[in-house]
């Protein structure tokens, strides 16, 4: 991997000027799906000086920053500035009624520069045959760690990962369970098979179309929530996959996950249904699928996040059932 952007061979250089042009070109094509036909380009392209951080707080789109939890959108109906791209500017497939949420007034639509945010990584995104590598060592490294000696003791294998390298859109569950266990990939048991289900029935996605992995690399005994110095020792390595696939969008799966990525004490309820930033990357948090097993009635709010995520990604909504008819 070159380290040291300033001192690329050339070949390092196009592959780098290729992968820009195509988060560029995706970015894009994003916004005008979002509705969004102007974006200024001066400040954007701006570099970052090595190690800076972009100021805390919620940016112009009401997002909120990094580690700042606090700042959390209000909901959308009272929210003096809505997330990205809102209904009330995406274009909305036909016969399609507004959505259940109140969207936000169009006067409050947040403007196109907050879209498109610099990244909140310092080194350069990586080619495609090198993200497998970088796993690839990454889930070694992981494989070898002792750090939590009863997860240790405990665990049949760590698992990593599932899905694509390069993928638009990252999934992060909780820990691995049994079945996770046995099999070394995540999400594969009942819960699994519902998240499955949301990938490929509710988005239209198909499953390896994205990428799958959990704020543990181990399966905590008799499935209990993860102790807060596991999480802190494992969370390293899902910073660093997120850093080398860096989706363009994040989607945290319950409470561990929002508490391991935004840092946040707040219940699911609160951080549901609102946008989040991730080291710049558009994050939403929704309940987990076993959750959702346990609690069927939250199926309708899950339902209701992953369209949000949907709209941003620009995928197509299916109609409600009744509108068919
Ligand atoms: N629950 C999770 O959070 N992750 C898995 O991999 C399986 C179940």
């Amino acid at each position: 991997m070159q380290s040291d952007p300033e001192h690329l061979s050339d070949a390092d250089a196009a592959d780098a000027v290729r992968i820009m042009v195509k988060e560029v070109r995706q970015r894009l094509e994003s916004l005008l799906r979002a509705g969004v036909k102007e974006v200024p380009f001066a400040p954007v392209f701006a570099r970052r000086a090595p190690g800076a951080r972009t100021a805390s707080g919620p940016d112009a789109a009401g997002f909120a920053a990094e580690g700042d939890p606090g700042t959390i959108l209000p909901a959308a109906p009272s929210s003096p500035a809505p997330a990205i791209p809102q209904p009330t500017v995406a274009p909305r497939p036909e016969g399609r009624p507004a959505p259940a949420r109140p969207a936000a007034p169009a006067a409050a639509t947040a403007p196109a520069a907050s879209f498109f945010q610099e990244s909140g990584f310092d080194s350069p995104a990586l080619a495609a045959a090198e993200r497998l590598v970088v796993l690839k060592d990454l889930a070694e490294e992981a494989a070898g760690c002792r750090k939590c000696p009863e997860l240790v003791a405990y665990r049949t294998r760590t698992v990593f990962a599932d899905g694509d390298p390069n993928a638009r859109l990252m999934f992060i569950g909780e820990a691995p369970g049994a079945d996770e266990d046995r099999t070394g990939r995540p999400f594969v048991g009942k819960a699994g098979q519902l998240l499955t289900d949301m990938i490929t029935k509710g988005m239209g996605l198909k499953r390896d179309e994205v990428y799958i992995a959990n704020i543990l690399k181990c399966r905590p005994p008799e499935n209990r929530p993860p102790q807060p110095e596991e999480s802190a020792n494992c969370i390293h390595f899902l910073e660093r996959q997120i850093e080398v696939v860096r989706p363009e969008f994040l989607c945290l799966l319950g409470r561990t996950a929002a508490v391991g990525v935004l840092k946040t004490g707040l219940s699911m309820g609160r951080l549901r249904g609102k946008w989040y930033r991730y080291r710049g990357i558009p994050t939403i948090a929704t309940y987990h699928p076993s959750y959702l097993l346990r609690t069927p009635s939250a199926k309708k709010e899950a339902w209701e996040d992953l369209q949000l995520l949907m709209t941003a990604m620009g995928l197509r909504i299916p109609p409600r059932k009744k509108d068919q008819d």
